[in-house]
């Protein structure tokens, strides 16, 4: 299922494309930075945890096959890390399209690690969108995780990616990480259960 916001989006929070903005970026966003940036730094935001809540139809799965994404959930006394970078608002219109599938610009406060912060965008797919997953059982997500293909590629290369990068941020993030070390040693029981059924010569 699609909710396309892009046109949403533009109406709801227009810009003038030669405005300058921050923008958060807490998952292909921070190692998949395919836009044009004036400036980019290690950022993070309070009160949100990133979660693989929202379905992907039309990156990371299928509409019969959805894949899980990033989105983020409020929670108090959370803090999310991500990278921050400096745009013009015109970079919106394409970020407006390759986030499409449900997820709403917000306007959040980003902390930098010098003490200073901004005010700057996040996408951010609530609950109220149509893709929205919610929470699962583990094995369950993980299972949907390591299954799932889509236009953009397989779900666990979203996941590892998006592991690497905030390992190499320092971020801390149990939920990811316990998902990317879950994928793996399914992976590693799937080798070696195949291993044991091929035919010795
Ligand atoms: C992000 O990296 O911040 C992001 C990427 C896709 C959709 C929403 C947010």
């Amino acid at each position: 299922m699609t909710l396309d916001t892009a046109q949403l989006n533009q109406q709801r929070m227009p810009f003038d494309d030669d405005a300058e903005l921050w923008l958060f970026g807490y998952g292909s966003l921070i190692w998949k930075a395919e836009f044009p940036y004036l400036e980019r730094h290690p950022a993070y935001i309070h009160h949100w945890a990133r979660r693989f809540w929202q379905g992907s139809h039309d990156h990371r799965g299928t509409p019969a096959s959805p894949g899980r994404v990033v989105t983020l959930i409020n929670e108090p006394g959370a803090t999310c890390q991500g990278m921050a970078y400096r745009i013009n608002a015109s970079t919106l219109h394409a970020l407006d399209i390759r986030e499409k599938n449900g997820y709403l610009r917000e306007l959040i406060t980003l902390h930098f690690a010098d003490g200073s912060h901004a005010e700057g965008l996040i996408y951010l797919a609530t609950e109220e969108n149509a893709a929205f997953l919610g929470a699962a059982p583990l094995d369950a997500v993980v299972e949907q995780i390591a299954t799932a293909y889509g236009p953009s590629g397989s779900n666990r290369d979203y996941l590892r990616h998006l592991a690497t990068a905030l390992e190499e941020l320092g971020a801390e993030d149990a939920h990811v990480f316990t998902l990317a070390a879950h994928v793996r040693s399914r992976d590693k029981s799937d080798s070696l259960i195949s291993s044991e059924q091929s035919p010795c010569h």
